[in-house]
Parts: C-alpha cells; sequence; structure tokens
C-alpha cells in the first residue's frame, strides 16, 4: 500500500524496466480471475453509497470498471484529461524512492497480479483490486490529486532526510486509513478501507476504534498496525485541509519529532480532538 515494505515481495519482478513499470498484459488474466475481481467490486460497490465520501462514489460510477479488470489504458486518457494522472503497471510493492519519484511525476503504480479466491475477504501486500479499486477513483478529484503528488516531492525529500518513517505514517493515516467529516456524516476516503468488505463499515461505525480530527505532528508521531483493523482513524474535514496542513516545509517537524517517542497506534491524548473514544479491544482483522 505504501511501498514501505520490499520483503518477501509476490510479484514478478523480472521483466520490469528501470523504473519498475511493466505491461499490464491485460490478455494473460483468467476468466477466473475476472470473475473474481466481478465479485471483489460487488461487495465494495454496494458498501460505498453509505460509507464512501462523495468524491469517490462520484468517481467509481462515473468509471463503471466492474464487469472485469480494467485495462490501465483504458482509464489512462480519462486520468489525463481529469488530473493529468496516470496509472503504471508495476509487479508490487516498489522501494520507497521508486514509488516516490512515480507520485512526483503524477503516475499512481497499480500492482498487476489479483489475490486468489481464498484471499477474497483479507489481503495484506496490495494487489490489483486494491490499487485500483481503492486509490484510482479519487486521482479524479483535482485536491487529492495534487496532495498525493505533493506527497511524492515530500517523499523524496524525507528520504535525503532520513524521515521515511514519520512520512509513511502520514500516508498510512491519510491515503491508506483517512476519513472524512461531511454534512452527512464521517465517511472514508482511504483506499485500504475502501478496498476492504470489513474495514468499511467498520471504520465508521464499530466502537472499538478512537476517532480523532487531523493533526499533522501526532499523526507523524503514530505507530500503526498492518494486519489487523486500524487502532485509531484520523477525520480531515476536506481535501483542502489536508492539502493545506501538508503544504509548509517538514524539515523542522521531522527534526522535533526526531527526539521523541512515538504514540502507540491505540493511544489517546489530551490534546487530541476526539470524534469517538474507542474501546481498543482487539480483533483480528
Ligand atoms: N510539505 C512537505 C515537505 O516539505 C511535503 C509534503 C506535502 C508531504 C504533502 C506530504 C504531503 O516535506
Ligand atoms: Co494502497
Amino acid at each position: 500500500m505504501t511501498g514501505e515494505t520490499t520483503h518477501n515481495l509476490r510479484g514478478d519482478y523480472s521483466r520490469m524496466r528501470p523504473d519498475y513499470t511493466v505491461d499490464q498484459d491485460w490478455p494473460a488474466y483468467t476468466p477466473q480471475e475476472h470473475a473474481l475481481w466481478r465479485r471483489l467490486y460487488e461487495r465494495q460497490a454496494a458498501l460505498v453509497p453509505k460509507y464512501a465520501c462523495r468524491e469517490f462514489i462520484a468517481s467509481l460510477s462515473a468509471l463503471d470498471f466492474g464487469a472485469a479488470i480494467p485495462r490501465f489504458d483504458a482509464v489512462n486518457p480519462r486520468l489525463a484529461a481529469a488530473t493529468r494522472w496516470q496509472v503504471v503497471a508495476v509487479p508490487g510493492l516498489l522501494p520507497d524512492a521508486v514509488f516516490f519519484e512515480h507520485l512526483a511525476n503524477r503516475r499512481f503504480p497499480v500492482t498487476v497480479w489479483l489475490r486468489t479466491p481464498e484471499e477474497f475477504d483479507y489481503i495484506v501486500e496490495p494487489d490489483v483490486f486494491h490499487d485500483f479499486f481503492g486509490h484510482v477513483p479519487l486521482l479524479f478529484d483535482p485536491v487529492f490529486a495534487d496532495y498525493l503528488q505533493a506527497y511524492g516531492r515530500g517523499g523524496l525529500k524525507a528520504d535525503a532526510l532520513g524521515a521515511i518513517e514519520m512520512l509513511s505514517r502520514l500516508y498510512w493515516y491519510t491515503v491508506e486509513f483517512g476519513l472524512i467529516e461531511t454534512s452527512e456524516g464521517l465517511k472514508t476516503y482511504g483506499a485500504g478501507i475502501l478496498s476492504s468488505g470489513g474495514e468499511l463499515p467498520h471504520c465508521v461505525e464499530s466502537d472499538e476504534p478512537n476517532r480523532i480530527g487531523f493533526d499533522l505532528l501526532r499523526i507523524m508521531r503514530t505507530a500503526y498496525k498492518i494486519d489487523s483493523f486500524q487502532e485509531t482513524y484520523f477525520a480531515i474535514r476536506d481535501f483542502r485541509e489536508l492539502f493545506e496542513a501538508t503544504a509548509p516545509d517538514f524539515t523542522p517537524h521531522y527534526a522535533k519529532l526526531a527526539g521523541l517517542e512515538s504514540h502507540a497506534a491505540g493511544e489517546v491524548l489530551s490534546s487530541n480532538r476526539v470524534l469517538h473514544r474507542g474501546g481498543n479491544r482487539q480483533r483480528p482483522a
């Protein structure tokens, strides 16, 4: 999801170009894989109207890619026209610097392989369903699209400053697991939630997790869980808030945070704008 882990990778990295891109090789997908895609899509599309932010809902229905694994080449002209972004095919997770370089140039890396039917409910590594269904629709939103590019540029800088761990937390708690406060209640724009059958209702309805107002430094100081539902979600008010809060130079933030201990994933602080205080009971994802 974030490109921060590069061990035990599942994809075929033997045929990639120097920038880690590959051909999607769409004709190689099997009828069984297209059928699995349809099942995954149907489950998520049924949940989206209730739990996703309106930007995601609008984009998903306009794109209408539920019938088969989409051809990246088919979405790219539409994406180019909307926000000048492109989808590029990759074998799987990427080294940090490669991932940041793509984002900084408005290219979103999408994994080519699809999970197995046994992984219908849960998968740790991002596959084409997570990457495409979860991430691509929001690339059509102009403000979110600019945020993601700024994040990529910020990543290249964080790499040089030894601050990737702090910056990765921001990606995790926004791009992957972010919530958004709307006049219709809390919704989500996080791809890790949007592509998950269980976490989509859980993130806004469950009593277990904390839900806290977006706070940049607090997020960059907070650890996260990669193999269970999140213990804390952070909510923005809109993409403009996210873009503006992250626009200033992070160099002083990194310097300040470097000497401080991290907060645990489930911690609530007195300084937090608490929307919901969770019970933090552990449960498997
Ligand atoms: N403003 C950040 C920096 O100076 C870059 C950034 C923008 C990081 C948006 C994340 C998201 O490092
Ligand atoms: Co992701």
